[in-house]
């Protein structure tokens, strides 16, 4: 059964609904209301992720140079911090200098998005992301 729809006006700045176009245009939404439908219903997704005790996966990607011994120890303690919601850690030698860790976690949304904002967080990770699922 196809639920009603509600309609309602918006109003917002003239550069941020030229923004919305273009986002509007690159990705094929047929009409703006659509592309608003997508983005709230992204956002909810996400909030629900944030506050919740959802138990959910989730993979973090780490990028670092190993150089740094006391970013390897730090990001060494925060696992084993957290060794009841990690449960892998494969580490790949890019190059002389680069490794990648690719985590996988498993635990409550709110706990796992601490566990990787604070791996990211690390100072000297280049490049960390989390996916959750
Ligand atoms: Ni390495």
């Amino acid at each position: 059964m196809k639920e009603k729809t509600h309609r309602f006006g918006v109003s917002m700045e003239k550069t941020l609904l030229a923004k919305l176009d273009a986002l509007i245009a690159r990705k094929g939404y047929s009409n703006r209301s659509e592309a608003l439908r997508d983005l709230v219903r992204d956002k909810l997704v996400e909030q629900e992720w944030q506050v919740g005790n959802k138990e959910v996966v989730a993979t973090v990607t780490l990028i670092y140079n190993h150089g740094s011994l006391d970013l390897a120890n730090k990001l060494t303690d925060l696992q084993h911090d957290n060794h009841q919601q990690i449960l892998s850690t494969t580490h790949f030698h890019l190059d002389q200098h680069n490794c990648l860790e690719l985590l996988a976690l498993k635990g409550p949304a709110g706990k796992i998005k601490e566990i990787a904002e604070r791996l990211i967080a690390t100072k000297g990770v280049k490049h960390g992301k989390l996916v959750m699922t």
